[in-house]
């Protein structure tokens, strides 16, 4: 695999060895220290992050490799005009690797044309999100242990949520995953998504607008932002944002071994008192990216 645009540019048992080193490199972390010494990776970041960029860079150190690169469009020299394929086509001399975040969907896909070093898809507008997937992955099997036999809520913009998009794509290969579609009729699922992943692959799913309705039947509830950069209009990012605010009141019915996600930055989607909840697990989540992000780091770069 040169790319990583996609999470399906993955099979099943590449995602399952990825996990596997990513679980050693949590029991070991030692036995990685100096295994991508000399090595280079650029966090190319033309819209905002804190997560993904900063889980990438403290990966690549943590490898013992370097990092270059920008975490704003206006501070590189696309503000002068110029294209992502040229911007590509020289950080590619400078470095052995790219994770590149784009508001455009398909732009790291354009980039990986142009560029010799591989390119690891960051974020692409409301289109995908392949390494928030691993990510997820990587908790859903360290918190529940299966991949498969599970009910997933998935709560707030699934419309733009791009996370939601790769993290349904990926789930759709296991055996016996339920999906228990959770949003305003604004935000519902892109028809893409229902037809050429759930329907096509014959997947169970119901779409709904109550976030308590089948709390009681959920292993995973995976609760999202909504994405106010993705809006075309304030008036109604205003009005959609504050849709569904969990709480302890509204878990009353969910399992005693729910696991409560979410990719992160949350606004208002996730009162503070659930952080307390031994079912929250979304600041575990958001370690367990880097350990995954090494373990890709380690994947693309051919190195044992
Ligand atoms: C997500 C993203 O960028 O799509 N964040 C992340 O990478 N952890 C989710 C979001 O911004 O809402």
């Amino acid at each position: 695999m040169k790319n990583l645009i996609d999470i399906k540019d993955l099979s099943i048992n590449e995602i399952e060895e990825l996990i596997k080193v990513a679980k050693d490199i949590m029991q070991a972390p030692e036995k990685y220290y100096d295994k991508c010494k000399h090595k280079k990776l650029a966090t190319l970041f033309f819209e905002p992050s804190t997560r993904t960029r900063l889980s990438f860079e403290a990966a690549m150190i943590e490898l013992g490799g370097n990092v270059i690169g920008f975490s704003s469009a206006d501070s590189s020299s696309t503000s002068k005009g110029e294209s992502v394929a040229d911007t590509i086509r020289v950080v590619g001399c400078y470095s052995d690797i790219i994770a590149m975040r784009h508001p455009k969907e398909g732009a790291p896909l354009v980039a990986a044309f142009k560029s010799t070093a591989p390119i690891i898809n960051a974020g692409d507008g409301g289109h995908n999100h392949p390494t928030q997937t691993l990510t997820d992955l990587l908790t859903i099997s360290c918190e529940k242990n299966r991949l498969d036999n599970l009910t997933i809520g998935l709560c707030g913009d699934l419309k733009f949520g791009r996370t939601v998009h790769s993290l349904i794509t990926a789930m759709s290969r296991y055996k016996n995953i339920k999906f228990v579609l959770i949003s305003p009729e604004e935000l519902k699922i892109p028809e893409y998504i229902k037809q050429e992943i759930l329907e096509k692959n014959n997947i169970e799913y119901v779409e709904t607008e109550d976030i308590e309705e089948y709390m009681s039947e959920l292993d995973i509830l995976y609760m999202t932002r909504v994405q106010k950069e993705r809006f075309f209009n304030e008036e109604d990012y205003i009005r959609l944002k504050d849709y569904y605010i969990l709480n302890e009141a509204k878990l009353e019915n969910a399992k005693k071994d729910l696991s409560i996600m979410h990719p992160l930055p949350r606004v208002n989607e996730i009162a503070t008192e659930v952080d307390d909840d031994p079912r929250a697990c979304y600041f575990r989540q958001a370690l367990y990216g880097k350990y995954i992000r090494m373990a890709l780091i380690l994947k693309m770069l051919e190195i044992d």
